[in-house]
């Protein structure tokens, strides 16, 4: 049986549709082609018709007792918002280190210690399969409670081949058995494992000659990821592993100028990423050349908060003409969180962004970044329906009344998830 859903009489639709289909660079970040009293008709999963409610009215009279009506007066829609970086599949929690860090301790001293992503590699590598995907369902759950419905999701915490192919195994089951569309990325190149230290090239040559065949040979990732940061992986040792990876299909993301400039910029544009993360410290040198590359600028201004760090320059980015999108890097060091709303809000109050500016950077823009814009990321005819309902009635007021989850409802592939 067909299954029918119309939502109409929306305040404002943002159905971020634009003539390009490229990342949306300086003002077309503010366009977000919003209709006022629209409706949008999804059928069997997908888009079948959007427009002003009466010319829907029109186009569906013999059919409208077919359709379940939502009634969205006073209510804004969006397309299901995209988090393009995550690290969401991992095993137990690092509350301590929070505590640690307020206490005065920084990030890379609480790693260069064993603890940090080498604690959470321990958790991962004990923890089953099984459990793993439990207590990654509970995170994705909760993307979903705030709106979002599109994840990308990195490995990283097993560092070694056993491992790395389990945490991206479970990533499978989880696309499987979870309405959230999961994205996966390779990122064996997260951290050198504490038995490698000394013998870094070492750890590189596993990742490139022994984990990489065999993650393509299992097809079980889209994305190749590197955190390309002192006393982590040169930008040497990235170039190699980013460029090895291409040779399998993989796409290079990258983890650039986070805590130190280090050139990961100019390397992303270099190598052709899709998409270079953090950036924190990127050079004017990176920014230029990323712009003239077309390389997405992820930046993650939850996890600068977390780490009470001063976030990535977005206004000057966004003004240099990069696409920007932003994400929560939910992980259990440096941004537990779930909450792609509160994500928005940062990125106007931290990075400068403008609300609309916000909103492509979590939907079109974010969906850009992995590969999705086809699907998902705007509400257009053929793509999927993947709508959130807001309990508000503007755009401007969902990055206005920060801190607090607006969801009403939300549809993944047309049918109901929440609410
Ligand atoms: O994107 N910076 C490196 N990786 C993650 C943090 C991982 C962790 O601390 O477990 C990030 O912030
Ligand atoms: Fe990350």
């Amino acid at each position: 049986m067909t299954s029918i859903v119309w939502i109409k009489h929306s305040s404002q639709l943002a159905t971020m549709a634009q003539h390009s289909t490229k990342p949306r660079i300086k003002e077309e970040m503010n366009n977000l082609s919003i209709i006022e009293d629209g409706s949008v008709w999804i059928e069997d999963g997908l888009i079948k018709a959007i427009g002003k409610t009466s010319e829907l009215e029109e186009q569906f009279k013999e059919r409208a007792d077919e359709a379940d009506i939502i009634d969205a007066t006073g209510h804004l829609v969006t397309p299901g918002l995209v988090d393009p970086h995550t690290h969401v599949a991992y095993g137990g929690s690092r509350e301590r280190e929070f505590e640690m860090r307020l206490e005065g301790s920084t990030y890379m001293d609480i790693m260069n210690a064993g603890g940090g992503i080498h604690a959470t590699t321990k958790m991962t590598r004990e923890a089953t399969e099984e459990e793993l995907v439990e207590q990654s369902k509970k995170r994705l759950d909760s993307f979903l409670k705030h709106g979002v419905t599109t994840v990308e999701g990195k490995s990283g915490y097993g560092l070694d081949l056993e491992n790395e192919l389990k945490q991206l195994r479970v990533m499978k089951r989880l696309q499987q058995e979870h309405p959230i569309d999961l994205v996966p990325t390779f990122m064996g190149a997260h951290a050198v494992p504490t038995d490698y230290k000394g013998r870094e090239e070492d750890f590189v040559d596993l990742v490139i000659n022994e984990m990489l065949p065999a993650i393509a040979e299992e097809n079980l990732a889209v994305f190749n990821d590197v955190f390309c940061e002192v006393g982590v992986f040169t930008p040497e040792q990235s170039e190699r592993i980013l460029e090895a990876g291409k040779k399998y299909g993989l796409t290079p993301k990258i983890h650039a100028d986070e805590i130190e400039p280090y050139g990961g910029a100019e390397l992303a544009a270099k190598v052709g990423a899709i998409s270079a993360e953090h950036l924190l410290k990127a050079s004017d040198e990176g920014i230029k050349a990323m712009a003239a590359a077309g390389t997405i600028a992820c930046l993650l201004p939850a996890t600068a908060l977390f780490l009470r760090e001063q976030a990535a320059e977005g206004r000057k980015m966004i003004d240099a003409g990069v696409p920007v999108a932003i994400s929560t890097d939910c992980n259990p060091g440096s941004s537990p969180t779930t909450s792609m709303p509160l994500v928005m809000n940062l990125a106007c109050i931290s990075m400068r962004l403008t609300p609309a500016e916000a909103l492509t950077a979590a939907t079109y823009n974010a969906a850009c970044a992995i590969q999705m814009e086809d699907k998902t990321g705007s509400l257009e005819l053929g793509k999927q329906g993947d709508v959130v309902l807001w309990d508000i009635s503007s755009y401007q007021e969902l990055q206005y009344l920060f801190g607090v989850n607006h969801v009403k409802a939300v549809w993944k592939k047309g049918v109901k998830v929440i609410g």
